[in-house]
């Protein structure tokens, strides 16, 4: 198909990108994202035939894309407008709580991943629950969900989280303290997630949280992967990308170098773990011996799986925490009820006191309001379909809801909707203890809403708690001067502070 329409495409590419590229190229290189922007200067996005909203897309997309289209949700009617992309592919992008609630839940068979979506992620992805529909996704979501029982996060929180806090964490904190050394907080959480979501899903532990800054193979693999597929997303027409992965050249020649590595290595894990099965019945936990033993032995389709899952627990929680940190030094006084939560909890918690960590629960929440880890997601129309506010969708149009958005709306949070407070999430009970009182998804769309929720929600809660409560009971983490002003907000499919979150370490006095 490609071979047949290249010429054409190369006609239009010629013909047009050339002249847009000269008068509309960004002058600033990067704007701050601010926690108010003025609404009067922003206007739903021009559009003309043949470019769409080009203009404004090329102005806006690269360097401030979930602001800008969070501003333009917030000012939309009904919060919800149409994105006329070059060459009459349509994004409809939403913020109305009805819309969510439409698409992911009561309309869910007509909103799926659908091939835009699977076919850029392909290559990285597979077949990978996060990457499928229909049956495959079902399967998968079915066996998967048994990784995440009571029995199997109580062993996660007490010994897999735990035992990296004990031996890796603390010690290099530690060492920060005393010899007064910055570090990148961002990339120390990254490596720590990294290494806990590999033994829940492979069996196997990368030692990627080290004191060097070396990045293994496989690491370093895995994040390329991330973001060169996330950037097919950004490229102002997918044939730019196709075109390169054709000619196996720039950022698609490394991203098929990075999927060969992840994918042989893979590979020999699960040859090492098909092996111990035949010797005996597997007594380890993780996912990947749970496929193997469910009687899915084909190596490229369990080699998907793991993939999906190392990619929903590698960054989510370690960007949602990164900003946790940012907003506690920023705002004291919630530290100080965090740590008087942890005070009343044993020195190695275990997973029933982690579970009542309601003020921590209620922070982490409003952090991740304020800066989810997967600010924008979309669906695909199956069919025809009307909106609740009336708009009309075509067949094969992506529908976006913008997370960051909504939680940045007066309308779902009140008029102090820019402050960060974790009370708006807790109650007293009768006793005057704080109860955590939670909204509904469809609002509040972090972990996404109806049968395709987050399988790993109350996991990555009981992750981000106990790695809070080991972190905030010992150091106080301070950073950097320049991080008083507002740092970007930037996402690869999960969100990250551009450039890195360089702090100091101060060890608390007991
Ligand atoms: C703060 C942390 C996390 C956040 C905010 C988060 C958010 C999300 C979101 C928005 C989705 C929907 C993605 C999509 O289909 O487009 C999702 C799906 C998923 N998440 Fe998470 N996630 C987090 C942590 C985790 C962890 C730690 C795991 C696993 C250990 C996990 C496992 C999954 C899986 C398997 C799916 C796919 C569910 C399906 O398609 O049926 N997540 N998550």
């Amino acid at each position: 198909m490609i071979e047949i329409l290249l010429p054409y495409l190369l006609l239009v590419l010629f013909l047009i990108l050339p002249i847009l590229f000269i008068f509309t190229r960004p002058k600033k290189k990067q704007t701050p994202l601010s926690s108010s922007t003025n609404k009067n200067n922003i206007t739903i996005p021009k559009s003309y035939p043949i470019i769409g909203s080009y203009l404004s897309i090329r102005k806006n997309m690269r360097t401030r894309r979930i602001q800008w289209l969070s501003d333009v949700t917030q000012i939309a009617p009904a919060a919800t407008f149409r994105l006329n992309r070059p060459l009459g592919s349509r994004q409809i992008i939403t913020g109305n709580p009805s819309t969510v609630q439409h698409i992911l839940k009561t309309h869910f068979t007509n909103y799926q991943k659908g091939t835009t979506f699977t076919k850029t992620l392909s290559d990285f992805l597979g077949n990978g629950i996060f990457n499928t529909d229909g049956a495959t996704w079902k399967f998968q979501r079915q066996v998967a969900s048994h990784e995440f029982n009571t029995k199997s996060l109580r062993n996660f929180v007490e010994h897999v989280v735990d035992t990296e806090l004990t031996n890796r964490l603390i010690p290099i904190l530690t060492s920060s303290s005393q010899n007064k050394t910055t570090l990148d907080f961002q990339d120390i959480l990254q490596r720590f997630t990294f290494d806990n979501i590999c033994k829940i899903a492979f069996g196997f532990d990368p030692e990627y949280l080290t004191p060097s800054t070396n990045r293994t193979q496989f690491a370093q693999a895995f994040e390329d992967a991330t973001e060169i597929s996330s950037k097919r997303f950004r490229a102002p027409l997918p044939i730019i990308w196709k075109l390169k992965k054709h000619f196996n050249i720039g950022s698609e020649k490394r991203l098929k170098e990075a999927v060969k590595e992840i994918r042989d290595f893979a590979k020999k894990i699960i040859q090492e773990k098909k092996r111990e099965l035949n010797k005996k019945s597997l007594e380890t936990e993780d996912m990947l011996s749970r496929f193997l033993s469910s009687g899915h032995a084909e190596e490229d389709f369990v080699t998907d799986i793991i993939i999906s899952f190392i990619l929903a627990g590698k960054d989510t929680t370690s960007a949602a925490l990164t900003w946790l940190f940012w907003l506690l030094w920023k705002n004291p006084r919630v530290e100080e009820e965090i740590l008087k939560e942890i005070k009343l909890k044993s020195e190695s918690l275990v997973y029933d006191e982690v579970k009542e960590m309601v003020y921590t629960h209620a922070a982490l929440s409003e952090s991740m309001r304020l800066y989810p880890p997967v600010p924008m997601d979309s669906k695909e129309a199956v069919n025809d379909d009307v909106l609740p506010d009336g708009t009309v969708v075509k067949k094969g149009t992506m529908v976006t809801f913008h997370v960051y958005a909504m939680g940045r709306m007066e309308s779902l949070w009140g008029d102090d909707w820019a402050e960060f407070r974790p009370e708006r999430w807790l109650e007293k009970d009768v006793n005057g203890k704080w109860v955590f009182v939670g909204r509904d998804s469809f609002s509040y769309p972090v972990f996404q809403a109806g049968p395709r929720i987050c399988l790993g929600k109350e996991m990555a809660f009981m992750q981000m708690k106990r790695m809070v409560a080991g972190i905030v009971g010992k150091f106080k983490v301070v950073p950097e001067p320049h991080l008083d002003e507002h740092p970007n907000f930037i996402s690869f499919l999960s969100s990250q502070m551009e450039g890195g979150f360089p702090v100091t370490i101060q060890k608390r006095i007991p």
